[in-house]
C-alpha cells in the first residue's frame, strides 16, 4: 500500500514537472488556458441588477488573459504594470473618470477602491466585471461591447480592456479581487 502510494507520488511528480516544461515553452501563447475554455470550462456570469444569467459571447474573450478569466474568474492583469497603465487610459477614454474621479476615489459616482461596495460582489473581479459590463439599477448604464449603444455592435469596452481597467482600479485599492475566485 505504502509502496504503491510512493510510486504513485513519483509518477505524479514526474508528470507535473513534464507539464512545467511544456508550460514554459508554450505558456507565453496561453495555449494551456485556451485549452481549458475550449473544453467547455467557463464561469457563469449573472446580472448585477437581478442575479439573472448574463450571456456574453465566448468569442469576445479573445486574448490569453481574457480566456483565463473566462475559465477561472481570476483577473491575470492584477498587479501587472503594463496592463494597469493601459487600464488607466481606457478608464479615461470611457469617461469613467468623469463619474468616479481620476483615481477612482469617487465623484458623482461612488469610490471604486473598496473594500466596501454598493454591490458586495464588486470585491471580486468577476463581480466587478459583471457590474461594469451590464450596468446597475442605480444609475450606471452597461459598458460592455455592443451594450453601450445597441445600434452599434462595435461600441463599448471589450473583456480584455475591462480586465485591464479593473486591474487599474485594484491598484488603487486594498483588494486584488482574486482572493475569492469564482467557483
Ligand atoms: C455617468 C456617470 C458614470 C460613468 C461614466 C461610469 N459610472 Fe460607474 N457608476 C456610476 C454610478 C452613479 C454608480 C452607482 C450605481 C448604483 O449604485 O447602482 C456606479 C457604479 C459603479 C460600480 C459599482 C460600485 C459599487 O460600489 O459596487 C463600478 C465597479 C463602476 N461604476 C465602474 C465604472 C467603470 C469602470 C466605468 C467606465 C467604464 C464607469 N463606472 C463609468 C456612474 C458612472
Amino acid at each position: 500500500m505504502n509502496h504503491k502510494l510512493g510510486l504513485g507520488l513519483l509518477v505524479l511528480i514526474a508528470g507535473l514537472s513534464a507539464c512545467d516544461k511544456q508550460a514554459s515553452t508554450t505558456g507565453a501563447a496561453g495555449e494551456s488556458t485556451a485549452g481549458a475554455s475550449a473544453s467547455g470550462e467557463a464561469i457563469k456570469f449573472v446580472k448585477t441588477q437581478d442575479g439573472s444569467p448574463l450571456e456574453i459571447k465566448a468569442e469576445l474573450f479573445d486574448t490569453p488573459a481574457a480566456k483565463e478569466f473566462l475559465a477561472t474568474g481570476k483577473n491575470p492583469y492584477v498587479g501587472k504594470e503594463d496592463a494597469i497603465a493601459q487600464g488607466k487610459k481606457t478608464f479615461q477614454l470611457y469617461s469613467c473618470t468623469q463619474c468616479h474621479g481620476p483615481d477612482a476615489g469617487g465623484q458623482v459616482g461612488p469610490a471604486l477602491t473598496g473594500p466596501n461596495y454598493n454591490y458586495a460582489k464588486d470585491a471580486t473581479n468577476k463581480g466587478m466585471f459583471e457590474t461594469v459590463w451590464n450596468g446597475t439599477n442605480g444609475g450606471m448604464g452597461a459598458k460592455g461591447k455592443g451594450l453601450m449603444d445597441p445600434s452599434d455592435p462595435n461600441n463599448g469596452i471589450s473583456p480584455d480592456e475591462l480586465l485591464k481597467v479593473i486591474a487599474w482600479i485594484r491598484s488603487h485599492g486594498s483588494l486584488t479581487g482574486n482572493e475569492e475566485a469564482a467557483s
